[in-house]
């Protein structure tokens, strides 16, 4: 049973001590996330993982690419020499705990779109900016052309880092991030060309467009944000007069233009408890995170803004058998389900997070 199951995670836990570090994203479970040391939205979490220092694992609940992320500034060859060398071994309980938008953009694709970009543009004049949800490779790419990397809590100024190095920028994976970030700067749709990998040349699109433009959108998607749509937020204003909409800026532009909020799973959480009792809002994001804001907020109304359910299906994947398992491997010295990015990719990976780590 669940109870057994959170008997055995805390007996580990309290034999492990501070040689372990549980980091918990916000979209987790809540029964999973009750057993979190830290939690936090995704530019927290590699905080976190850059400044830990005691602990000699790290088990993360959360989805793959944090716990590369993780990986790469935990075991970065600054904290390698503050330990002798000895690695964190950072842990994913369930190996499924992927991204579906962290996988619509492949390395290879990324550089056979900046090659075919280099024929019309000057890349070298191009800033490549990778959200945080992505592989390992893709930061890695960034960190070898002066790019960055950005969360969904410093893309502006990260866009902004960007236009101080280059006149345009190749942003990915996720088009509604990019969008709705480069328009609060003034940027216009007819400035950002969507590319499709899967077209035939240039993304689909033409040469002049490319030549046009201040910001080159991948075309990804979060499958679960793209379940919000601008007649949700609609019905809701109809309903309940007065009512305040939030929402995630992974979010397709024709629903964040509307919201009144817009901001990671952090602000999400701040927004909230910083409003007076009894204001009433229609929160767009994972469902998990709604209900537990909506738990911990009796003296506000809180609803969901989707008719649908919209849940991360492999945040959901991290469940306690899985955290209870890698746990107790942990007792015996076995570290299963390990996350480790090969030294090449973290070293070019490294030079991005660490901008991304600066620019806030
Ligand atoms: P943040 O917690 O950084 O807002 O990210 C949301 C998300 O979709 C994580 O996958
Ligand atoms: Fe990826 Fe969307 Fe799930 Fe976040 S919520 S992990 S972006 S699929």
């Amino acid at each position: 049973s669940n109870e057994e199951l959170s008997q055995r995670i805390e007996k580990a836990k309290a034999k492990l001590g501070k040689k372990l570090l549980i980091l918990g994203h916000h979209y987790q479970q809540d029964e999973v996330i009750e057993h979190a040391d830290l939690r936090g939205d995704s530019y927290q979490l590699s905080q976190l993982a850059a400044n830990s220092d005691e602990c000699r694992a790290i088990v993360f609940c959360g989805v793959h690419f944090m716990a590369e992320t993780a990986d790469i500034l935990a075991n970065r060859p600054e904290k390698l020499a503050t330990r002798n060398g000895e690695r964190v071994s950072v842990i994913l309980p369930d190996m499924a705990a992927g991204c579906s938008m962290a996988d619509m953009a492949a390395i290879r694709q990324v550089e056979d779109a900046w090659d075919q970009l280099g024929e019309v543009i000057d890349t070298s004049r191009m800033i490549p900016v990778t959200y945080i949800n992505s592989a390992a490779s893709l930061k890695a790419f960034c960190g070898k052309h002066g790019g960055i990397v950005c969360t969904s809590s410093n893309a502006a100024a990260v866009l902004k880092w960007a236009y101080e190095r280059g006149d345009r920028v190749f942003f990915f994976p996720d088009q509604h991030l990019g969008r709705n970030t480069a328009l609060t700067m003034g940027i216009t749709n007819a400035q950002m060309p969507v590319w499709d990998p899967y077209a035939e040349e240039f993304g689909g699109n033409t040469e002049q467009a490319l030549v046009d433009s201040k910001v080159v959108l991948w075309k990804g998607h979060c499958s679960v944000h793209q379940m919000f749509r601008p007649e949700h937020v609609a019905q809701f204003r109809e309903k309940y007069p007065g009512i305040k909409i939030l929402v995630h800026p992974e979010c397709p532009q024709e629903v964040n233009d509307i919201a009144d909020v817009s901001g990671s799973t952090s602000k999400i959480l701040k927004t909230v408890e910083e409003a007076p009792p009894g204001t009433k809002w229609a929160i767009g994001t994972e469902l998990h995170l709604v209900n537990r804001v909506k738990k911990e907020h009796p003296e506000q109304e809180i609803h969901f803004l989707s008719p649908v359910v919209c849940m991360c299906a492999t945040m959901y994947r991290i469940d306690l058998a899985h955290l209870a398992w890698t746990l107790e491997n942990l007792l015996v010295d076995e570290v299963v389900n390990p996350i480790h990015v090969d030294p090449d990719t973290a070293k070019y990976s490294l030079i991005a997070l660490e901008r991304m780590l600066e620019v806030r």
